[in-house]
């Protein structure tokens, strides 16, 4: 398999990567899952040290990581954070040049503060990836939405297509991410949710190049009519500020997504969620188990975009 070169040393967001960087994730993504689903042994990451360093809690993302750099040869460590010497007060610095010592040349990391990912790749000899940060940036899964939603629309392509992302906008990584790759995509990406939770997005939609298009709003019927995919996201209350959140029996009367709340959007509209669910609040049940849903699919397509994304890296580093 032929991997392009790529520039860049570190994934930490996605607002870096211009509409062919985000095509040549997509195809080498691609062809990751047929080498998977064909068993071709892979080797481009043999004889590279990958750590995966998650200072909050994780189920889909570090283990989607870990079988990516696995199927790829890598040799895989994880640090368990909570046993780390992290508790005894070691800085993320001396955490990162510490792995780094043992030998450690991709370091995957999720950190509660915004930013640390890019305080790491300061002092890294080595690429690191963001696996989320704060409330700023989650480029893989973003990736992963993408080459998903790319795999389900008719004509492999989101230009054009309308995509609602429903929930906690406020506090959600994984949606300002997903702003970046979906509008230099060509989606027309609308963002809903209650007033308290947009704070910023309107702005942010001004900003924009014209040829970016992004919107919001708090009226969820208007925002579904027409639509090709939503993406619900959870309400975050451990990420909570403590301020303007609606209470959850709110939040599920004005904008919990069911099958007849559904009906504004296209028939054949595509359902989706960065997980963990809460099954009831963002969504119910019946839709998230429904046809429509994509849910599992993202999970399955976040090992060859990580694959991918580790491919590339490790071929700029190299
Ligand atoms: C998200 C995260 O942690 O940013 N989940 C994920 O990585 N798939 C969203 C969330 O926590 O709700």
């Amino acid at each position: 398999m032929d991997v392009p070169a790529w520039p860049h040393r570190h994934l930490l967001d996605a607002d870096g990567l211009s509409r062919d960087e985000l095509e040549t994730v997509m195809s080498l993504a691609e062809q990751m899952a047929e080498a998977r689903a064909s068993r071709e042994p892979l080797a481009l990451l043999r004889g590279r040290q990958l750590t995966t360093l998650f200072y909050e809690a994780s189920t889909r993302t570090r283990v989607s990581f870990e079988v990516a750099a696995r199927a790829l040869g890598a040799e895989v460590d994880t640090v368990s954070v909570s046993l780390s010497s992290v508790t005894k007060g070691e800085s993320l610095v001396d955490t990162v040049r510490t792995l780094e010592a043992l030998g450690t040349d991709l370091l995957v990391m999720r950190h509660s503060r915004s930013g640390a990912p890019y305080l790491a790749a300061r002092h890294a000899r080595g690429s690191i990836v963001n696996a989320g940060d704060g409330w700023h940036a989650h480029p893989t899964q973003a990736l992963l939405d993408l080459f998903t939603l790319r795999r389900r629309l008719p004509g492999r392509s989101v230009a054009g297509r309308r995509i609602v992302i429903v929930g906690d906008l406020l506090r959600s990584r994984v949606a300002r991410s997903n702003i970046w790759t979906l509008t230099a995509a060509g989606a027309n990406v609308v963002l809903c949710a209650p007033r308290a939770l947009l704070a910023g997005f309107e702005s942010w939609a001004g900003a924009l190049p014209p040829d970016r298009q992004l919107s919001v709003t708090d009226d969820l019927e208007s925002a579904l009519r027409g639509a090709d995919a939503v993406m619900a996201l959870r309400i975050q209350r451990e990420r909570d500020a403590g301020s303007g959140l609606p209470s959850v029996a709110d939040y599920v009367a004005g904008y919990g997504l069911s099958a007849s709340r559904l009906r504004e959007a296209k028939p054949e509209v595509l359902l989706m969620h960065p997980g963990p669910v809460n099954e009831g609040v963002e969504v119910t049940a019946e839709v998230a188990n429904g046809a429509s849903s994509l849910i599992l699919e993202q999970v399955a397509n976040g090992v060859p975009v990580r694959m991918a994304v580790l491919a590339l890296l490790a071929r700029g580093a190299a």
